[in-house]
């Protein structure tokens, strides 16, 4: 190049030179994610998480399943014959952080909703090779002695700030949505399932009695990638097109 030499001799600025091409490299990389809103496409069905399964979400994260699970089906023959349909980023829409994880000791757990019975996942969880005799996982039986703790309108309001659009009525009624998903009969039912449409209200644990971590746990794994219809998904129709 024509005045290189010069740059090459001077020190500082060669230093001023390095940064601005440095510079140019960075604002392509994260000048896109200011528009984030607009690169994710929006799919049908996608709804924040509920308060249980947000209970179950922050055990997911505290016991380090996603050492071992990743939630990120990759678009490739194998993977999608495996697990279903590749995972689009607007299912991570709501993901605060998000799970896709890097290692596979297990399967990928992107669709495991509905997938198995919760008497299965809780015989799983209680102890792995009950039910899949070679199994490496780790047992985690204290999950169905252990009574729920969660700040679930603390909580809620926390992912609000970072974008999740719970309303002002999900995070006053958050702790009565929680006991309603896991508790069959409770007065609450149907107020929680107009917040939250299609989540799934049973006792998981089964344990009527309490809301163990279990409930919150099971609740979590079944719903899952189970959001999106993919019996009639098209990535390019009008709606999913923005
Ligand atoms: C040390 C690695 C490891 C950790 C940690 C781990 N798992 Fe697993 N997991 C496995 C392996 C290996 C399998 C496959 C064998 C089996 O089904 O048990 C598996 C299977 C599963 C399955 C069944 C998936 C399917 O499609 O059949 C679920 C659900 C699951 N794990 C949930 C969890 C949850 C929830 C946690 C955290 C509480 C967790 N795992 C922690 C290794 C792990």
């Amino acid at each position: 190049m024509f005045n290189h030499g010069t740059l090459e001799r001077h020190s500082l600025l060669l230093v001023a030179a390095i940064l601005v091409v440095v510079a140019i490299g960075g604002i392509v990389e994260i000048a896109p994610l200011f528009y984030l809103e607009s690169t994710i496409e929006k799919v049908q069905g996608m709804r924040p998480y509920t308060p249980l399964e947000l209970a179950g979400r922050k055990i997911y994260i505290r016991e380090g399943c996603y050492v071992c699970h990743s939630q990120m089906i990759r678009p490739l023959r194998d993977e999608v014959e495996r697990y279903g349909h590749y995972s689009l980023a607007a299912e991570s829409i709501y993901d605060h952080p998000f799970q896709w994880g890097s290692k596979r000791t297990g399967p990928d757990l992107a669709r495991v909703g509905a997938k198995y019975s919760d008497e299965w996942h809780r015989a799983h969880l209680v102890d792995p090779r009950s039910v899949v005799p070679e199994s490496v996982m780790p047992p985690y039986r204290f999950l169905e002695n252990t009574e729920l703790s969660f700040d679930a309108a603390g909580e809620l309001a926390a992912n609000r700030m970072v974008g999740v659009p719970y309303s002002d009525d999900m995070v006053a009624s958050a702790r009565a949505d929680l006991i309603a998903q896991a508790t069959p009969d409770d007065e609450g039912q149907d107020a929680f399932k107009k917040r939250y449409p299609k989540a799934e209200a049973r006792d998981f644990d089964g344990d009527p009695k309490r809301i163990t971590e279990m409930d919150a746990l099971v609740a979590y794994l079944q719903m899952l990638g189970t959001l999106v219809d993919f019996k009639t998904y098209q990535a390019d129709a009008p709606e999913n097109r923005r």
